[in-house]
């Protein structure tokens, strides 16, 4: 896990991890990364994170403080942990949880299937930048550890209020710049996580 790029250039390039490519390649090498480590995203997010994802997961869900009925998109959802703790604080409602990826959402299905939570789920192959839902659709939007994937976040923020109803409630948990060198270096082993 680890931050990819701060300041986004706007000469048709974008950060993947390190290196700088065109806009249109990094859609591409994003799903080339998460296909090659589905099978094994939740086990190294716990151990290249020492366990403390979980941790701010449930934060995330203490802000949010989901409501019975609600709905969820869950945008760059992969494996589905924000949507799993959602319905499971929200006590019945909907979660759709959508990704670029979709041998992170063939993982997440399968957990669902496990739990036995499969009813209350949707899970979508789709791009953040296009969301494949009408305007007003969603009580909440969250996308956790993914912005930083989006090769134009701030179109993915346009489409984020394009589809939650109003009143709706839009969180974003991502990781951001530690004032102490020390403490960033830990976050930055590894580009493209
Ligand atoms: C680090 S994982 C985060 C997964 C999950 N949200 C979590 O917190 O564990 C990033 C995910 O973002 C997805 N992703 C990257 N770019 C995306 C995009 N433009 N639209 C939708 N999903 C995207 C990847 O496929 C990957 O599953």
């Amino acid at each position: 896990m680890a931050e990819d790029s701060q300041d986004t250039p706007r000469d048709g390039t974008t950060h993947f991890g390190f290196e700088t490519v065109a806009e249109e390649e990094k859609a591409g090498r994003v799903q080339g990364v998460f296909t090659s480590v589905a099978s094994r995203y939740d086990l190294m997010n716990d151990v290249m994170s020492a366990g403390i994802h979980r941790i701010w997961k449930d934060a995330m869900m203490d802000w949010l403080a989901p409501r019975p009925g609600q709905t969820l998109l869950d945008v760059a959802g992969g494996t589905g942990d924000i949507a799993f703790r959602f319905l499971d604080r929200a006590g019945y409602g909907h979660a759709t949880v959508l990704d670029l990826t979709e041998s992170m959402l063939v993982e997440g299905r399968s957990r669902a299937e496990a739990e036995k939570m499969g009813g209350a789920l949707d899970w979508v192959v789709g791009d953040a930048m296009a969301l494949p839902f009408e305007n007003n659709s969603f009580d909440v939007y969250t996308i956790s550890f993914g912005i930083r994937n989006v090769t134009r976040p701030e179109d993915a923020l346009a489409e984020a209020f394009r589809v939650l109803r109003p009143g709706g409630r839009l969180m974003v948990l991502e990781f951001s710049q530690l004032p102490n060198p020390l403490m960033q270096k830990p976050m930055t082993f590894t580009p493209s996580m």
